[in-house]
């Protein structure tokens, strides 16, 4: 449990994490690579250590110095059966990936998690890899999941649901499957799998069918071990860009962050909002877009935010609800059923933990309304959490206006963001 004391402004030039995405990738690509990768920043973080020891149960021989990692890659085939269940923690991200990479491989394998992960679905996954001609001896459609490794069918998948965690897993699977294999998205969502993937000289291929998005993969062919570092983590970044905004006085940089077009919904919803984010020196990284990000505090007016806008970015709807909690006007965010099956139901979590700080917010269907108000009684001081990590940070930081709010399962933070409680108080923030 962490509790708060309110504070007056966020300053300085703040470092960010490496990007939990792109880490979990920087441990997946380069296992299944030839030749020895060096990873620089990665993201040292519960759910991220959960794919690293993964892929050493799985027989790959990965050293760790510092912020750097080696990975001694050996292709597409090597990784060994496991001699033990692969524990995955709390990590989404982990599951499905690993589940598509595993349901291509010659052994069988057993994948478990946490209370949450276990409560997550996954025949999302499972249903596209079997028309691959994947083997799954599971019913419940959840975790744990035995994956029966075996040779998968070059096909045509057409993703409707908007999860780069789903298509990402048959692309891996698609990787050790002989000819060409087919996927059609029908959402935009995150493309760090395919930037790697090109980046390691993997032979995909991507082009944009009006709106759908076709991938095309050609198997079994050999990937190229590289350097790779991993930039800041933009939804790690939006609690800081958030506490900065809300605060007056407030004025932050934040140095080499990835701002990838499929995830920066972010900084686009908070300058509709009035926020003033500059973005600065953007460069390529890795395969990647970065850039140093100022913000300084602003006066944010309410806005409506389309379905649409959800998959660019479906992690910072808790954090994009305290800023509108800040607002002068109201705010509509439509669309967000995939908030329900995240770490915890986020849809039901803001709307509970606004109301207690004494937010008006209601949830109609799958659209978020929050009426903000000028000042704030709480009604209840205890933030309920089920253990999600964004709950948690996100009313961290709206602990910074409201005194003593007591944040349950606070440790939940680790599995994505270990050291924000000494950078957050570091550059203002008053978390106890
Ligand atoms: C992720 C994809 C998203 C996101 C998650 C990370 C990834 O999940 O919410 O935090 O690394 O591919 P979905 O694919 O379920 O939308």
């Amino acid at each position: 449990m962490i509790s708060n004391r309110i504070n007056h402004s966020f300053n300085g030039i703040i470092t960010i994490p490496g990007d939990k995405s792109i880490s979990h990738r920087s441990i997946i690509i380069p296992s299944i690579s030839n030749g020895v990768s060096e990873i620089n920043d990665i993201l040292m973080s519960e759910d991220v250590m959960h794919t690293l020891k993964a892929f050493k149960t799985l027989g790959v021989k990965i050293t760790i110095e510092n912020r750097r990692i080696l990975i001694h890659g050996k292709g597409l085939n090597s990784l060994q059966s496991p001699n033990e269940n692969i524990y995955l923690g709390n990590s989404g991200t982990s599951a499905r990936l690993l589940t598509g990479l595993l349901s291509s491989q010659s052994f069988t394998s057993i994948i478990e998690g946490d209370k949450s992960l276990s409560s997550r679905p996954m025949r999302r996954i499972m249903d596209p890899l079997k028309i691959m001609g994947a083997k799954f001896d599971n019913l419940s459609g959840q975790l744990p999941l035995k994956i029966v490794g075996k040779e998968l069918k070059n096909s045509k998948i057409i993703i409707d649901i908007p999860s780069a965690q789903i298509k990402s897993g048959i692309i891996l699977a698609a990787l050790n499957t002989t000819g060409e294999s087919t996927i059609i998205e029908t959402n935009i969502t995150r493309n760090h799998t395919e930037n790697m993937l090109k980046f390691f000289e993997a032979d995909i291929n991507v082009q944009k069918k009006g709106s759908d998005t076709c991938i095309k993969i050609n198997g079994k062919k050999q990937l190229y071990s590289k350097s790779i570092y991993v930039p800041g983590d933009l939804s790690s970044s939006a609690f800081f860009i958030v506490a900065a905004l809300i605060n007056k006085g407030s004025k932050i940089s934040l140095k080499n962050i990835n701002i990838n077009p499929t995830r920066d919904g972010i900084i686009k919803a908070l300058k509709k909002m009035g926020a003033k984010i500059e973005i600065k020196n953007t460069r390529i990284f890795s395969g990647e877009p970065i850039a140093d990000i100022n913000v300084e505090y602003s006066e944010l007016k309410g806005c409506e935010l389309e379905p649409e806008m959800a998959q660019f970015m479906i992690d910072e709807y808790p954090i994009l609800s305290i800023a509108a909690a800040f607002a002068s006007t109201p705010s509509i965010f439509r669309g967000l059923s995939e908030l329900k099956v995240k770490e915890s139901d986020r849809l039901e979590l803001i709307r509970l933990n606004l109301n207690r700080c004494g937010c008006k917010c209601e949830v109609n269907g799958n659209d978020l309304i929050i009426t903000p108000s000028k000042s704030y009684n709480k009604i209840e001081n205890v933030i309920k959490t089920d253990y999600d990590h964004r709950i948690a940070m996100s009313f961290a930081v709206m602990g910074s206006k409201i005194d003593n709010l007591k944040i349950e399962d606070s440790e939940s933070i680790n599995t994505s963001f270990p050291n924000f409680k000494e950078i957050f108080n570091n550059c203002g923030g008053n978390v106890l």
